[in-house]
């Protein structure tokens, strides 16, 4: 470890939402105060870091993602001192928090867009990206395909059209200008003041794009304002990051952690499609070949592995036989799709709710190089809400208890913020904390097992790793080396048993330890081939404590 301290190198993220997870004061919303009074529930299952979705008053047309304000909270989620008082209960059961920075565009209500929209003098104008001539066509640009038109949109006001690679409700900032420039740097300061430890950033790959700017700014003077926004970041907190959120093709995305001086951590949507891929398979060919070509990255830098977020299984950059593969399996339905590109679902009913399946998902995910990141509910296996338009459809309420509501709201269902999943097999009545809790055998106890399991084995977040050739194409074997100690861990993407076996020197089988497996496996000093059920997996260490 160097100067500035590494912990998301091996933290556990949870990403929730605060208007979904718990409402204190029973007006149909989650708040900041729900939240705290559940972070011994968070603390018990072991992640480390929250990262808190959007949280600041806004319209709410793209779910928080339209911010209206940057420096306070939505009033239906609390006030400053609810969120202060939040990270100091946080802090005291040792989590971390970050949060959203949507430095790419505010919502069309932010102060800033309407007084650069009425007034052509105004300072403001210069915040957004505008242009005279009709645009044509754009359709072919969107982010959202058959919810936006194009990325220009005509404004009567300022009888200009504004860009907006997003929602026409999201112009798009101008980062070009040096004020809009130090207003984020003045807001990443006052969030870190807070108490923060960082920030995930939206939409990181936009602020490359040079659509609009090109005149004014070159790509690294693009690249130059992530290393601003890491300065500032760093020149705070030696212990806050910037978390990007890059889905790019693979020969540019090393580009923005930069030297370890711009994003310290990506989500790794290469591996995520490759996981899918994976379980659509049953094969562990596609997680290998996605090893294989991770770019390398900073000694500074991570990776942050997940399996579903809050937005669409973006299938986009596999190839259209894959993505047939990956549809067939888990998504055949259009309901089920969003975008042409995409699954709106789950990750529990696209495994079916089988129990061994899921739990090798998460076997598998937590045995990746880098940071394993969960979204709220996973840990139940919660499901998605069809009847929620889009990508809302995985963003229903927490799902605590069997009571009405699934004990998010007390308020009568019509006014919640979203309605909690009720009914099926997903719904509250049997995916449940309160159901869950005091069973052994439950997905939430044996993910938090997972979770300490994989906090006792720090190599995996930041060791050397290879990948063990276990003599089957089912089976991932993978192998983190640590200064102290090593750990191996196989996983079967089969739903038939596998025989595989390890080769390790006998002195390091003598030593060998079972940390976790879907089954009691024979020490591996008397044989190192062993069966692999379906979707079995086997967590070994080697040396260190054990
Ligand atoms: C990415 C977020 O994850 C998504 O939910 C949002 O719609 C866009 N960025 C725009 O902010």
């Amino acid at each position: 470890m160097g100067l500035y301290d590494q912990w998301y190198e091996n933290a556990i993220f949870y990403c929730l939402d605060v208007e979904t997870y718990a409402d204190s004061n029973g007006d149909g919303v989650g708040d900041f105060r729900g939240l705290t009074s559940r972070l011994e529930y968070i603390a018990g299952l072991g992640v480390t870091c929250l990262w808190l979705m959007p949280f600041f008053p806004t319209p709410g047309g793209d779910d928080g993602y339209d911010v209206a304000d940057y420096e306070s909270i939505d009033p239906r989620l609390g006030t400053l001192s609810d969120f202060s008082e939040f990270i100091y209960e946080a802090h005291e059961r040792g989590l971390r928090v970050i949060i959203d920075l949507v430095p790419n565009h505010t919502s069309i209500e932010h102060p800033w867009f309407q007084a650069a929209r009425a007034d052509p003098d105004s300072p403001y104008r210069d915040y957004y990206v505008w242009r005279a001539d009709d645009p044509g066509d754009t359709s072919d640009q969107v982010v959202f395909p058959g919810e936006q038109e194009g990325i220009w949109t005509y404004d009567e006001a300022a009888g200009a059209y504004y860009l907006h690679h997003f929602y026409e409700f999201q112009p798009d900032l101008n980062f070009a200008n040096p004020r809009v420039r130090a207003e984020f740097r003045r807001l990443v300061g006052f969030w870190l003041q807070q108490g923060v430890s960082g920030f995930r950033v939206d939409a990181a790959p936009f602020l490359i794009n040079l659509l609009g700017v090109e005149n004014t700014l070159g790509m690294q003077q693009a690249h130059e304002y992530l290393r601003e926004l890491w300065e500032v970041t760093a020149k705070r907190s030696q212990a806050a990051i910037l978390l990007g959120e890059v889905d790019v093709d693979l020969s540019v995305m090393a580009d923005y952690f930069g030297g370890g001086n711009e994003l310290q951590a990506l989500f790794n949507f290469p591996l995520n499609r490759a996981l899918f891929l994976a379980l659509a398979e049953g094969s562990a060919d596609p997680v290998r070949l996605a090893l294989n070509e991770l770019p390398s990255i900073p000694g500074a830098g991570q990776w942050v592995n997940f399996l579903r977020h809050h937005d669409e299984l973006n299938l986009l950059r596999l190839t259209s036989r894959q993505r047939e593969q990956v549809y067939a399996a888990f998504g055949p339905e259009a309901e089920l799709q969003v975008y042409d590109r995409g699954l709106r679902r789950r990750l529990a009913p696209m495994l079916g709710g089988d129990q061994g399946w899921l739990r090798l998902a998460y076997s598998l995910l937590f045995s990746l190089p880098g940071t394993p990141m969960l979204f709220y509910g996973e840990e139940l296996g919660m499901g998605e809400n069809l009847s929620l338009p889009g990508r809302l459809s995985v963003r229903a309420p927490m799902q605590w208890s069997t009571y009405d509501n699934g004990g998010f709201s007390s308020a009568p269902v019509e006014q919640h913020v979203r309605p909690v999943l009720a009914g099926g097999d997903y719904g509250f009545e049997q995916v449940a904390v309160s159901r869950q809790r005091g069973d052994r055998d439950s997905l939430l106890n044996w993910l938090a097992m997972l979770i300490r399991v994989r906090r006792e084995c720090p190599e995996i977040g930041t060791g050397q790793w290879s990948v063990i050739d276990a003599g089957d194409d089912a089976v991932l074997g993978l192998r983190h080396d640590g200064a102290e100690a090593s750990t191996v861990i196989l996983n079967n993407l089969a739903s038939t048993h596998r025989t595989v076996t390890l080769e390790l020197p006998a002195d390091e089988a003598e030593r060998a330890t079972d940390l976790l497996g879907d089954r009691d496996y024979t020490p591996l000093a008397d044989d190192q081939r062993m069966r692999l059920n379906g979707h079995g997996y086997r967590w070994l260490r080697l040396g260190g404590i054990y």
